[in-house]
């Protein structure tokens, strides 16, 4: 693997939001060395806002990783080539509150001062929570997104202030 480099996210390399998350999708991580959790995204995005550069993310309650985000100041995004889509696709499958994700995809945690991304990851995104909310069907202009839920099982909203852009070099 490539030398990884902390970048400015403006200077970054091919960055198709649309690709990456949707698509490709991302592993959203929070926790420490001590105790952490990974899932797969693909619902998200990244922008800017408060003249910050953030991402944002959309994590139902009742997903183990939703306990980590609640109590950490901080969350990853990895982003990975390809041939990791299984790994990512079993991240997305089963929880870790009863399987050791880590074992079943061989994937190498690295741990940051503040959080814990992955090595084989080609692109990281460590996130400082700014502002976290739940989405509520009163604010729905358009009637059919209730259709993406049952009963209380609206996502949190999380936007992180991007405070450091790893890609490789
Ligand atoms: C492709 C894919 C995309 C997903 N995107 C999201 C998402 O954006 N938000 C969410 O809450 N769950 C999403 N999930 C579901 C979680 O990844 C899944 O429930 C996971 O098992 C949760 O793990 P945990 O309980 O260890 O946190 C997605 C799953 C897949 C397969």
């Amino acid at each position: 693997m490539s030398e990884m480099l902390n970048v400015d996210p403006k200077s970054s390399k091919d960055f198709n939001p649309y690709k990456e998350i949707g698509t490709k999708w991302m592993l959203v991580t929070s926790g420490t060395d001590k105790k952490f959790n990974t899932m797969t995204a693909s619902w998200g995005g990244v922008g800017v806002l408060w003249n910050k550069d953030v991402s944002f993310i959309f994590i139902r309650p009742q997903r183990y990783t939703f306990e980590f985000l609640e109590n950490c100041d901080f969350y990853s995004l990895s982003f990975f080539d390809e041939k990791y889509k299984p790994a990512l696709a079993k991240c997305g499958q089963v929880s870790g509150r009863d399987t050791d994700k880590i074992k079943e995809t061989g994937l190498n945690p690295v741990f940051d001062d503040n959080s814990v991304y992955f090595k084989e990851a080609k692109k990281v995104l460590i996130c400082k929570k700014i502002y976290s909310q739940f989405i509520t069907p009163d604010c729905f202009i358009d009637e059919s997104l209730q259709k993406n839920y049952e009963k209380n099982d609206y996502h949190k909203m999380y936007i992180g202030e991007i405070v450091k852009y790893i890609e490789e070099g």
